[in-house]
């Protein structure tokens, strides 16, 4: 896919990238249509959340200024993520983009993470209340961002960029923290480090399953579920996309193929930096969510500065999963070195850079499917 011709042109207008037609992209278009504690669940499902199983479930109570989060756990990962991590940053995605809609649209929200000790699928309730209203470039951005799984231009960013980035992250102790490995030693030191993560992802039988039961290969599958990994997210041209979408579905095998070839010569290869989202404790539920909450507001950041992310997890997906089955920890350990006096676990990690090609819309489930407190 390295190969393939790449469109300056579109880089330009990365930004205003529409989503594509089918029920499926609706949330994008009608994020802002619905008020108060709905309209908070509405911009919610359009985060971040890996592999785009939207792991969520919302309650509402417009007349008390209410809404509740909780995990859906039937839409788990399995062997891809055994501890819920992912599950749980991709929560606090969510959250970031319900309390910038709250602050942008006049309400003052008030966020309890796991309010209920007894019940731990109970993610967080947000009370809210008439307040100012505080517009953000990062609320504008949220029907507007997108992973990037294309190639991106070959040039560095300036060091004060990712500083900017970097403050994006609270100061106190205690608080998810930012990394940078934009020099070239580092840089090439994770980029290495992801593309053997991902050959032993790949070569994990349980774990290759686990990602390919979210593979939705075709327009009608797309249209069905709503969720998962879809060809034109792939980061392909358009003309790759739509020939890809008239080929029977691939194998797992050919699929693992791709990502592995994609991840060494256009994710790892044209990245401009990568960046880590680290905490205390990675088994903690509140900070995942914290961290996922940073995640976010850097993705929403990027985008409203033309920058493209695209999340790259295999290393902490492996690390995990050496833990799970009792493995070496040698992605555990390369983590742990790759984060050193700075302290802190990695919790996720990303690249950045300037797009050099549209990113595709991933679908989404509608708000009508999330409501309730159980999965139905
Ligand atoms: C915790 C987390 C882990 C993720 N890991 C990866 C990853 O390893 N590789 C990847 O291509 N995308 C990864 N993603 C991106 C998701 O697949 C993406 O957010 C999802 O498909 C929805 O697409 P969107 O971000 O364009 O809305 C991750 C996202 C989150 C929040």
């Amino acid at each position: 896919m390295g190969t393939e011709p790449l469109d300056p042109a579109a880089a330009a207008t990365a930004y205003a990238a529409p989503p594509p037609r089918g029920a499926a992209f609706d949330a994008w278009r009608d994020w802002e249509n619905r008020d108060g504690a709905h309209g908070l669940v509405a911009a919610g499902i359009l985060a971040a959340n890996a592999r785009n199983v939207q792991p969520w479930r919302f309650t509402v109570d417009d007349g008390a200024g209410r809404v509740d989060l909780y995990a859906d756990l039937t839409r788990r990962q399995g062997a891809l993520d055994p501890f819920d991590r992912e599950l749980h940053v991709g929560l606090g995605c969510a959250l970031e983009n319900m309390v910038l809609a709250a602050r942008a649209r006049g309400l003052a929200p008030e966020l309890t993470l796991l309010p209920d000790p007894g019940r731990p699928e109970h993610a967080a309730t947000l009370r809210l209340t008439p307040g100012e209203r505080v517009p953000s470039e990062l609320y504008d951005a949220i029907p507007h961002r997108r992973t990037n799984r294309g190639p991106f231009r070959r040039e560095p960013l300036p060091r004060a960029l990712l500083d900017e980035i970097g403050a994006l992250a609270a100061d106190d102790p205690g608080a998810p923290a930012l990394l940078w490995f934009a020099d070239e030693e580092r840089r090439a030191r994770v980029a290495h480090l992801l593309v053997e993560a991902t050959e032993a992802v790949v070569a994990d039988e349980g774990q290759s399953l686990a990602g390919h039961r979210w593979y939705r290969g075709t327009d009608g599958a797309v249209e069905r579920h709503r969720d998962g990994m879809t060809v034109d997210t792939q980061g392909m041209s358009r003309t790759m996309s739509s020939l890809g979408k008239r080929l029977p579905a691939p194998s797992r095998r050919t699929a693992d193929r791709f990502w592995l070839r994609n991840t060494r010569s256009v994710h790892v290869a044209t990245a401009a930096a990568f960046g880590m989202v680290t905490v205390a404790d990675t088994d903690d539920p509140a900070l995942r969510m914290r961290g996922g909450r940073l995640l976010q507001r850097v993705h929403l950041f990027a985008t409203a500065r033309g920058l493209a992310v695209g999340h790259l997890n295999m290393m902490t997906v492996r690390a995990d999963r050496e833990r799970e089955l009792g493995l070496p920890p040698r992605f555990g350990k390369a983590l742990d070195e790759l984060v050193g006096d700075a302290g802190g676990r990695t919790l996720v990690t990303f690249r950045i850079g300037r797009p050099a090609r549209l990113a595709g819309t991933s679908p989404r489930r509608p708000v009508a499917t999330v409501l309730g407190a159980d999965a139905g």
